[in-house]
């Protein structure tokens, strides 16, 4: 290479991108990661083009492929064929995994949900499957969560073949043996609605007591996060609440979230209460030391657990069905490129009824200083749009401007090129 050359590699800036996982990391945040679905990866390459793209999801999670029902159908009989897809997809991308889960109610096969057992034959069943299942990937998993679900929605221990066999001992148990399996991945217990810190997530602090007191390890509280538009508790409430679990010596993670829509189609106005929400869910994570990251439960609308779950709801994600980033994305990548970098997200000047001016100012009140990044930075918020050779025009809410764009600076009528932050411009 020419010495030339060599000086401007050195003087360019360094290679960043506003997406998701870059600007978690530069926030301080080990990942930014998304639910993979099995059946989608190997038939809708524009599925699979934005999953495996590590600086938008730095970790990978099987939304079905690693849980009991997939992986022991039969007693005896393991089969890794639908988890794999997830560990083959991360490392071909170079991405991370969380792995999920070993002892759960659901998906459980017959076989083990309808035995009889007792507490020595159910004892060697949990341990035949979570040696050869974590043994299988074992060195491949950041964390795994060891037990889901332990905690029913009024707050009691959730009945089921585990509880009814050993009482919460199965708890602890599952933990140590876990650890045996795996010395080095991270133990998590995992749960939905724990974010409205009612008698649920006590009965979760008690369960993190117990397994300590029992002296079994656990590293770490999964908070699902499957969320509601508009019933999402502010970030200074979910922050107090992460705040509980990381008290008692764990980290915690958002690892399925979704905010869903409780009737469609959505207005813009519940599309922006749904931004306003994924703002406050990722900003408490990054307001708390020892909250790691954020996994989002698959990232477009085509492909969600919500309307089969829940008829009636659903767009609980951050790309739309045609794969268009929603405003969600955008105050999700606002509010981690505001603490990535120090720089608040710059108001919108628009005087029109657009829906990203009460985004940004929720954004923007909510936020915190950052200490945390050191990388360098222009001092100026503005984009530095680039003109677009092809003089074309984006659609609502598609990116017009910010650092390193190359794309398309104009918005197609009535829609204006709004910035949101310095690396990122939007149509609204
Ligand atoms: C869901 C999947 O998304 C669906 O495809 C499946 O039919 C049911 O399970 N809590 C969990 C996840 O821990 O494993 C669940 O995933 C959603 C709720």
């Amino acid at each position: 290479m020419h010495s030339k050359s060599v000086l401007a590699a050195l003087l360019a800036p360094a290679a960043v991108s506003a997406q998701l996982n870059d600007l978690a990391v530069r926030a301080g945040l080990k990942y930014f990661g998304t639910a993979l679905r099995e059946g989608a990866i190997n038939s809708d390459a524009q599925y699979a083009a934005i999953l495996g793209d590590k600086r938008e999801f730095g970790q990978l999670v099987p939304e079905n492929g690693q849980k009991w029902e997939s992986t022991e159908p039969t007693r005896g009989q393991f089969t890794y064929t639908q988890g794999d897809i997830t560990t083959n997809t991360a490392k071909k991308n170079g991405q991370g995994v969380r792995c999920h889960t070993l002892v759960w109610y659901s998906q459980l096969p017959s076989w083990v949900r309808d035995g009889s057992w007792t507490k020595a034959t159910l004892t060697e069943v949990m341990e035949t499957h979570i040696n050869n299942v974590m043994g299988h990937y074992i060195g491949q998993c950041y964390a795994w969560d060891v037990v889901n679900e332990a905690v029913g929605d009024d707050g009691n221990w959730r009945p089921n073949v585990f509880l009814s066999t050993f009482g919460t001992d199965y708890i602890p148990l599952s933990f140590n043996l876990a650890k045996k399996a795996d010395p080095n991945t991270k133990l998590y217990y995992n749960d939905y609605n724990l974010e409205y810190n009612g008698a649920k997530t006590d009965r979760t602090v008690e369960l993190v007591k117990l397994v300590q007191a029992a002296g079994a390890p656990i590293d770490g509280v999964g908070f699902q996060g499957h969320l509601i538009v508009g019933s999402t508790p502010s970030r200074s409430n979910l922050a107090t609440t992460l705040r509980r679990f990381t008290a008692l010596g764990v980290e915690v993670a958002y690892t399925e979230l979704d905010i869903r829509h409780s009737s469609l189609p959505a207005s813009s106005s519940a599309q922006v209460t749904q931004a306003n929400d994924f703002a406050n869910v990722v900003g408490s994570c990054l307001d708390v030391a020892g909250c790691v990251g954020v996994t989002v439960w698959s990232f477009t609308d085509k492909y969600s657990w919500i309307p089969e779950t829940f008829p009636g709801q659903g767009d609980a994600l951050i790309y739309d069905k045609n794969f268009n980033k929603k405003a969600a994305w955008t105050s999700i990548s606002s509010v981690l490129a505001a603490k990535a970098t120090g720089v608040p997200p710059v108001s919108s000047t628009s005087t029109s009824t657009s829906t990203s001016t009460s985004t940004l100012t929720t954004i923007t009140t909510t936020r915190v200083p950052s200490s945390t990044v050191t990388s360098t930075r222009t001092t100026s918020a503005a984009p530095s749009s680039t003109s677009s050779a092809s003089g074309a025009e984006q659609t609502r809410w598609g990116q017009c401007g910010g650092r390193y764009w190359t794309g398309p600076t104009k918005c197609q009528s009535p829609w204006t090129c709004q910035v949101q932050h310095e690396w990122y411009s939007q149509c609204l």
